[in-house]
């Protein structure tokens, strides 16, 4: 199978920038977290990028650990963008991160210079790139002093192995302090990844306010709480899904919102929307959010949450009605 990609892929994505920042990302985003790993069918989910980069989706979102095996996604997608979107890459922002444990022993993990600048290339070499676009701090390091965090992020991009850089998970206090060192280290933060949806909504205290302060954008990860804001746990687990695996997400998260995501479903309907649409739209409502990072086990999935944009205004009214199911 040889892929060209579609001449119409850029008729209906939005593209937002980061922050004050020149970089634009789709309003929708593919990370690999799950579904592209060495224990993954790989046609599957090569078949997931080819739609995606179609309907206009340019970033994908991966970091170290990515798999499992850890590492497999990164030599997965980097297979496939050998395979087909070599003469894409100037149309891409691929990311990677380095933070969360990688491989044995006290270098493997976490803010070291030594880990983020091992573990970068250690990432380029499974993804055979000369650079990512943009290489994040996974994780804010409670041991090793920010400044040397953010130093070797400063080096990525000094080196050419980075064009921008980003941080995930990082308090609002930490990411000020983060984004305070590296502009004086004149490198370009763009962009913050942290968890943000429905069920999860600490963003809204502090950090967004932050990041508006800064001009720096924000790009939530699990958007969908990893599937329990769609359609896909409406009348149970079933076998093919993230919950029935047991690990990141179990069948008890999945009763405790059981009752919520029955009533978000109908707010939904009423708006003519998939549940997932209606929880994606909801976090794009603020024009603080520079993207949304979904995952996708299918190529339906992936063309549902794009259809997202055709509708991303709620009325007040609807608004009240979501946060009465939320409380
Ligand atoms: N920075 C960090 O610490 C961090 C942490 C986690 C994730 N991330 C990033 O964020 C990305 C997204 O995370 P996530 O996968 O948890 O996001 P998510 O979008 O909340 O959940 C994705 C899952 O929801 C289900 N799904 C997606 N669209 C659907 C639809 N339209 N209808 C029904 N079900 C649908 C699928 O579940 P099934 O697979 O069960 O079908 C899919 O795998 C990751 O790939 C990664 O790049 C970053």
């Amino acid at each position: 199978m040889n892929y060209t990609a579609s001449k119409e892929r850029y008729n209906t994505m939005k593209y937002n920038r980061c922050g004050k920042w020149g970089l634009k990302l789709p309003a929708v985003s593919l990370g690999l977290w799950h579904n592209f790993g060495g224990i993954d069918r790989f046609e599957n989910g090569r078949k997931i990028l080819h739609r995606a980069f179609d309907l206009g989706i340019t970033h994908f979102d991966l970091a170290n650990n990515y798999g499992p095996p850890p590492g497999s996604a990164e030599e997965n997608f980097g297979k496939i963008v050998k395979q087909d979107f070599k003469a894409y890459r100037d149309e891409m922002i691929i990311s990677t991160k380095a933070g969360y444990l990688m491989w044995p022993g006290p270098y493997g993990e976490w803010g070291s210079r030594k880990n983020l600048l091992a573990s970068l290339d250690q990432s380029l070499k499974r993804m055979g790139l000369e650079y990512v676009d943009i290489f994040y701090s996974h994780r804010p390091d409670p041991d090793t002093p920010l400044e040397e965090t953010m130093m070797a992020l400063d080096r990525a991009v000094r080196s050419g192995k980075a064009l921008y850089v980003g941080i995930s998970n990082y308090p609002a206090n930490k990411a000020k302090e983060a984004f305070r060192i590296l502009k004086e280290l004149g490198t370009p933060a763009i962009i913050h990844q942290p968890k943000y949806s429905m069920f999860v909504r600490w963003v809204e205290d502090e950090l967004l306010d932050v990041l508006e302060e800064e001009g720096v954008g924000c790009i939530p990860f699990s958007p969908l709480a990893q599937g329990l804001l769609t359609d896909k746990y409406l009348h149970g687990v079933l076998e093919d899904s993230r919950a029935a695996r047991e690990v990141f997400l179990k069948k008890a998260d999945v009763d405790r919102v059981a009752d919520k995501i029955v009533l978000l479903n109908e707010i939904a309907q009423q708006r003519r929307q998939s549940l997932a649409q209606m929880a994606l739209a909801w976090v794009l409502k603020d024009p603080r959010i520079t993207s949304v990072l979904v995952g996708a086990s299918s190529i339906n999935q992936i063309e549902d949450n794009v259809d997202t944009l055709k509708n991303t205004r709620f009325t007040n009214d609807e608004l009240r009605q979501i946060e009465e199911c939320l409380r």
